[in-house]
């Protein structure tokens, strides 16, 4: 078997640390920073570029805004690292990105607009990536611009599993906050056990303000109502979809989100809104993640 050299990305250490015990694998770490003008500097901690040569090089780094920097700054770090491995000549470059940044620009709304998230794969690609690894895309159509293989990795075993082991969760209903969640709703509902029903919710996002509207009659008294989405961010779908459930009768509610962004507010927005869970991954490094992505990973990357 070849062997694995994973460059831990600045957005990602403790997941690609993680990642590198369970696979056994060498890691290479960066160093980086902004210049007085703004531009970024990365450089792979190699004595001698011969090491990367010829190996099969995993590159994780996240694309979430973090407090070590906004989602532009974690993907330009990306392609620094893409464009430096690529130089050296490895056997092939995967790159890992758990949380894919501007997934959700994947439609146009208005007109005008561009689809960013089809620029952004197309970068990576022509930057050299062999292969990519997201965890929980927004939308997983939109990988399919992409020529190189592609992997979308499931999230919601793991979530699941988290839930029903270290939670008391007596009679679960999972919601979903909007149509698009649905699928995602219902593989969570697989794994958490044969029966549990799956309930869906109506969001309207007002494309020019941001605000959202839900709409739905539920079927919740005296549920556990575990709501699943992929993007937590500032809060507003969670907060929403666990007012309307509370206010359906749910005994309990619980709020998990894949990739945990948690803009300003967004923690006391859902707490007040009804909950004292928040179960979030590590595919973003904050302060909610208990789940984390390292063994789903580990999977993949064999
Ligand atoms: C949208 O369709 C996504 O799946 C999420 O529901 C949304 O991005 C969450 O954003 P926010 O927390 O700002 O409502």
């Amino acid at each position: 078997m070849n062997e694995k050299i994973i460059v831990v990305g600045p957005s990602s250490q403790l997941l690609a640390m993680k990642t590198a015990k369970i696979l056994g694998a060498k890691t290479v770490d960066c160093d980086f920073k902004t210049f007085p003008d703004g531009e970024t500097y990365l450089r792979i901690k190699l004595d001698k570029e011969e090491q990367i040569r010829d190996k099969e090089v995993i590159i994780i780094q996240s694309t979430g805004k973090t407090t070590s920097g906004d989602q532009n700054k974690h993907i330009i770090q990306l392609f620094n690292m893409i464009s430096a491995v690529k130089r050296m000549n490895p056997q092939k470059i995967k790159v890992v990105i758990p949380y894919l940044a501007y997934a959700r620009q994947d439609k146009v709304f208005r007109p005008g607009e561009c689809l960013f998230v089809q620029t952004l794969l197309k970068m990576i690609e022509d930057a050299g990536a062999d292969e990519l690894y997201v965890i929980d895309i927004h939308a997983p159509k939109a990988l399919e611009i992409l020529n190189i293989p592609y992997y979308n990795l499931d999230p919601m075993k793991a979530l699941a599993n988290f839930m029903k082991n270290e939670l008391d969760i007596q009679d679960p209903i999972v919601v979903s906050p909007d149509k698009g969640a649905v699928e995602r709703s219902t593989a969570f509902a697989k794994h958490f056990g044969d029966d549990v029903k799956v309930e869906i919710f109506s969001k309207e996002r007002d494309v020019v303000t941001g605000e959202i509207q839900m709409t739905g009659e539920l079927k919740v008294k005296d549920k556990d109502v575990i709501i699943a989405d992929d993007i937590i961010a500032t809060g507003g779908t969670m907060s929403s979809a666990i007012k309307i459930s509370k206010k359906s009768g749910a005994r309990t509610v619980y709020a998990v989100g894949t990739h945990p962004l948690m803009i300003k507010n967004a923690v006391t927005r859902i707490m007040d809104a009804g909950t004292n869970v928040i179960v979030g991954t590590d595919t973003i490094e904050n302060p909610v993640p208990l789940v984390s992505m390292a063994k789903l990973l580990a999977e993949n990357l064999q």
